[in-house]
């Protein structure tokens, strides 16, 4: 979810609109503002998307303060009456709320035994409970902190009390929130993306802290309600990187952006001499480990599963690869002298940051690869390495996975050679021939359209299949196609699926195979044999080098081990032409959130 403040001079209707449809990526299944001027609180709400609710707002109601929401559904389904901003009974307090409150059921029982309420969600227990205290007596910045401290469980909140025209409270547990500064007037985000139209001068919160956010000021609080300081900082982001300028999707946009992110990479990481460089305490860290554990979800975690191989090949450090939302009760034993690596294009995922808070409690240092400095997960860890990405808007990652397998391929090259491995080869050198050999394919755009036409369009599922390092770049493959086009779609180890999945082959039955591997080429495409003797359709992508006439696509040959930057590419590029022929909203696929602030 995400959420928008504004109180100033101007119309914050607007604002407020144009901030949420920046914050579209966190959460699209409803959407509402609170406005509120002497008139009252005005609230328009609506199920679907910000377009809806811009239907559905009043536009002739002028007022100069107002907080807006929208949702990715946790308690309640998707509906005009479970969106935000919710209210109390009173209707005084309007609230909206990005996280889980664990205990709500426990605080209705305990505080609202018999308040009816209008909501299935945990946040209009919040905002019910403040209205208690109120009606108790409390003012009403008391009754926000005393509801703070009762709440276990996330939180990002805004609140407006028609009593108080002047003024938004707003507080943050786990759940990202910033507040900007501006001349006349302030704003609060999820992301500075979200008023970066607006302002870039940003203050940061810290957990269990609340605000007092006026036109004028902003005073920060402890839950003790002691006055904390502290200076803003300058986010830098352009506006224009938020736009999609000529492209029919940002997707499409992010895709072709890959060559540029990797170059500016391969910059961010040089020295003057322009050998490859990272953060000395960094490269001392990955030495003395005795055993990396890389921490990620979805994408991130496919990224991870290539990031083994480079840091194992390199620096022979051994690397485990665990899921994020599985490790904190399924920990395995841990070696001595571990070292965590978060990788996380967000910085935010609530899953990751569950188990970062973990293991810093253990004592233990972590890393975390991120695209957005200053997020959550970046904060916390002991160090962060940036992705140099710009903003990921789509929903499905793409510009974001090659930049952290280029990053990992680096710190793998950085650590190795510090350790005193040898590298026999340039990195900076086969980056760059990276760079060009996914200029090519993005410049090879008729080509997958074409096989996603071929080989996609009528089907219900699809496999992906390769061995090495091509089965990982297989998972992410399927993962593209499930994530905008809806069609079922599996990756597997080549030689695994005739111990079961090879049941699932019909006649017609897309088989999408990756060889780019020499050591297993032959076994690869025997594979392919076995599935197309069984009605398969098949479709191989191979590299240059290893090609043979039955193969639909043949790659510009790059390292070996750096594959999986330009074998993603033909996999984002089908996926994307399989969702538009299926008319599917690709940059907000159903269901989905980019950046998911939930355990
Ligand atoms: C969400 C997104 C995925 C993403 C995953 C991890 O589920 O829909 O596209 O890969 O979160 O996000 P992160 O920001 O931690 O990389």
């Amino acid at each position: 979810c995400g959420i928008v403040g504004y109180i100033g001079n101007n119309d914050s209707k607007e604002i407020l609109l144009k901030g949420l449809e920046k914050l579209e990526y966190r959460g699209y299944d409803s959407a509402g503002i609170a406005v509120i001027n002497s008139n009252g609180v005005h609230i328009f709400k609506e199920k679907g998307r910000i377009a809806d609710l811009r239907n559905a707002v009043d536009h002739s109601v002028k007022a100069n303060a107002g907080i807006g929401h929208t949702r990715w559904a946790t308690h309640g389904p998707p509906s005009k009456g479970n969106a935000h901003p919710h209210q109390g009974s009173a209707a005084r307090l309007t609230l909206v709320h990005n996280g889980v409150i664990e205990n709500y059921d426990r605080l209705k029982r305990e505080y609202l035994p018999n308040v009816e309420l209008n909501s299935e969600t945990d946040t209009e227990i919040i905002v019910q409970l403040m209205e208690l205290f109120v009606n108790e007596g409390l003012n009403t910045e008391e009754a926000f902190r005393k509801t703070l401290t009762l709440l276990h469980g996330s939180y990002a909140l805004a609140l407006i009390d028609e009593q108080n025209v002047d003024t938004i409270l707003v507080a943050k547990n786990k759940s990202p929130l910033l507040v900007g500064l501006g001349d006349g007037f302030n704003v609060v985000a999820s992301d500075a993306m979200a008023m970066i139209q607006v302002t870039n001068q940003y203050v940061e919160l810290m957990d269990e802290e609340m605000v007092i956010v006026t036109k004028n000021e902003v005073t920060i609080k402890n839950l003790a309600g002691a006055v904390v300081s502290r200076e803003p900082y300058t986010a830098e982001l352009d506006a224009g990187d938020i736009e999609k300028g000529t492209y029919p999707h940002y997707m499409l946009k992010e895709i072709d952006e890959q060559p540029l992110v990797i170059r500016k990479i391969i910059q961010s990481y040089q020295d003057g001499e322009g050998a490859l460089e990272m953060d000395s305490d960094i490269v001392a860290t990955m030495q003395e480990a005795d055993r990396i554990y890389i921490i990620a979800a979805g994408t991130s975690y496919h990224a991870g599963l290539v990031g083994k191989q480079f840091i194992e090949k390199l620096t022979k450090i051994p690397v485990e690869v665990h899921i994020s939302s599985e490790f904190g009760y399924n920990m395995p034993l841990l070696s001595e002298k571990p070292l965590f690596i978060f990788i996380s294009q967000s910085g935010e995922t609530a899953d990751s940051r569950q188990v970062l808070v973990q293991v810093k409690e253990m004592g233990y240092k972590a890393l975390t690869i991120t695209n957005v400095s200053g997020s959550t997960l970046s904060r916390e860890a002991d160090y962060t390495l940036l992705l140099h990405a710009g903003p990921e808007i789509a929903v499905a990652s793409t510009k974001a996975y090659t930049a952290q397998l280029a990053v990992l391929a680096i710190l793998a090259e950085v650590t190795a050679r510090g350790i005193g491995h040898e590298v026999d080869f340039d990195l900076v050198q086969e980056l760059g021939i990276v760079a060009s050999a996914m200029e090519t394919l993005c410049d090879d755009k008729e080509e997958f359209e074409s096989i996603a036409h071929e080989y996609l369009t009528v089907t219900r599922n699809a496999f992906f299949i390769g061995r090495g390092i091509d089965f990982y770049v297989g998972l992410e493959g399927a993962l593209k196609l499930k994530e905008i086009s809806y069609i079922q779609a599996e990756g597997f180890a080549g030689g695994e699926l005739k111990h079961g999945t090879i049941a699932l082959i019909e006649e017609g039955t897309p088989v999408i195979a990756l060889a780019t591997q020499e050591f297993v080429n032959l076994s690869i495409r025997g594979n392919v044999k076995e599935v197309a003797a069984r009605g398969a359709n098949p479709c191989i992508i191979s590299m240059s080098g290893l090609e043979t006439d039955e193969d639909r696509f043949v790659l510009p040959e790059v390292n070996s081990l750096l594959t999986p930057l330009i074998s993603v590419i033909p996999m984002q590029l089908i996926s994307y032409y399989a969702a538009l022929h299926r008319n599917c909203d690709v940059d907000k696929p159903r269901n989905l959130a980019k950046s998911v602030t939930v355990e």
